[in-house]
């Protein structure tokens, strides 16, 4: 992956939050978004990638979109940084059950490039409504691309991973995309380990 693009501010894209405002359930919003055909993803991917897991799941994570496993399989994070995300839960001592995954973008993008701001623009509210259902106390932003959309654009995750920040009553974990850490596993996997294992604290600390 190349550098990250900033999202496209988000006072100059139109809300589409109404459109979502009465449902509460995730069986009400799995259609929806499954249905949804408005950027092009959609058209170069086999399917739409809703996000699995614990619907009262206490932490959420947030990765970039659907790779090509995830797009034969329509689920997320199944191929390699999928296995390594799994590996890493299964250490601090979590289920990949437990907790609910999702991605910025429900459709995998061409060559597995980034996401398009006007992509994420389009597709950003479906995971806000997923946030907004299911509700988790924490969640972990892993990457460039869901740091910038759902913390701040200024995030850089080499200077900023470890960090937390709270946000609209939440708290939100920067970490590494596991697929970055698999292409610098000796530098950069002792740093996710450790950024799992702040993330199992904090969970031990809420509870
Ligand atoms: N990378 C992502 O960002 N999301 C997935 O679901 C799989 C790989």
């Amino acid at each position: 992956h190349a550098e990250p693009i900033a999202p496209a501010p988000i006072e100059t894209i139109p809300s589409r939050e109404n459109e979502w405002a009465g449902i509460t359930s995730l069986l009400e919003v799995r259609p929806k978004i499954l249905a949804c055909a408005a950027c092009e993803l959609r058209g170069g991917a086999r399917g739409v990638v809703f996000g699995e897991g614990d619907p009262h799941a206490r932490i959420m994570f947030i990765g970039e979109g659907p790779g090509q496993t995830e797009d034969e399989t329509g689920r997320p994070f199944v191929g390699r940084a999928g296995q390594l995300l799994e590996a890493m839960l299964r250490t601090v001592g979590f289920e990949r059950k437990e907790v609910f995954i999702a991605n910025i973008v429900k459709c995998r993008p061409p060559g597995n490039r980034l996401p398009l701001p006007p992509e994420v623009a389009v597709c950003i509210p479906h995971l806000r409504a997923q946030i907004r259902i299911i509700n988790p106390s924490i969640i972990v932003l892993l990457g460039a691309l869901s740091s910038q959309t759902l913390v701040a654009p200024s995030i850089r995750v080499t200077r900023d991973r470890g960090k937390w920040f709270k946000k609209d009553g939440r708290d939100y974990l920067v970490t590494f995309h596991p697929a970055a850490v698999l292409r610098d596993e000796r530098a950069k996997r002792p740093q996710l380990l450790e950024d799992f294992r702040s993330l199992r604290a904090k969970w031990e600390s809420d509870k």
